[in-house]
């Protein structure tokens, strides 16, 4: 798969914490701040979760805050085609650091069903967030290779503008090999959008960003720009 050219610039933000602890505060403020802002402005606050261990802190962090839960919908940048009980299911990480334990209403938490094998799955989730013009915010990782979500190197990145909203992915070069991802296109039609960065691992995925590389991360190009948080060990 030749490597999608680039037509927009990334404007990016790099916020830099000296550790993950301070990094997860900083993230929480950012996250209450701008649900804030959208149900203040239309009543509900429609956010993307980002898989991996990352987001791990941050979600921990939000289960203790104080926020009207009632309007929040919560959607998957990508998720992995595995059991919806499975360890290494994003939304199953999700629910036991954070969702189970505040009162969003379940039917406010959009899964992505990848228990029904990534092509099926895709093609459920798009109905789910095409009705969505814009989501307020996305939270996305960073992988070694300059992955996110499940957009990887030398795969269909989804960033042209017809672009489809959801990707079936058969050979993932991190484990599982299914997975169903938000694509570039979709992941960029946000308000805001915050990547969170931690661990010496990612250090040449940064390297290669800031170089202006075409890593997968490169390609979501939100008009307002990304943030990107980022510990010092990674930068
Ligand atoms: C996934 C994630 C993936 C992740 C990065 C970073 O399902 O694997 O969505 O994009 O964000 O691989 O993973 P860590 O946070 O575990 O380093």
């Amino acid at each position: 798969m030749p490597q999608s050219t680039r037509s927009t610039i990334q404007n990016c933000r790099w916020h830099s914490y000296r550790n993950p602890v301070v990094l997860a505060q900083a993230a929480v403020q950012e996250i209450l701040r701008a649900a804030r802002a959208a149900i203040n402005a239309r009543g509900v606050f429609r956010i993307v979760l980002a898989g991996g261990s990352t987001p791990r802190k941050v979600y921990e962090a939000l289960r203790t805050e104080d926020t009207d839960w009632r309007c929040w919908q919560i959607y998957f940048g990508d998720e992995r085609c595995l059991p919806p009980d499975h360890d290494e299911r994003n939304s199953y990480m999700a629910a036991l650091a954070w969702l189970d334990h505040v009162d969003i209403p379940d039917k406010q938490i959009h899964a992505i069903p990848a228990e029904l094998g990534a092509a099926d799955a895709a093609e459920s989730y798009a109905h789910v967030v095409d009705s969505i013009a814009l989501f307020d915010l996305v939270l996305l990782g960073l992988g070694e290779d300059g992955h996110t979500a499940s957009l990887f190197p030398h795969h269909d990145l989804g960033n042209v503008s017809d672009a489809p909203s959801t990707l079936a992915v058969f050979d993932a070069p991190k484990p599982p090999p299914q997975r169903v991802s938000l694509s570039a296109r979709r992941l960029s039609a946000a308000r805001e959008v915050m990547f969170l960065v931690t661990g010496s691992s990612k250090a040449q995925a940064v390297a290669d960003w800031r170089a202006g590389s075409p890593i997968p991360a490169s390609f979501i190009v939100p008009e307002g720009g990304v943030d990107i948080y980022i510990e010092e060990a990674s930068a």
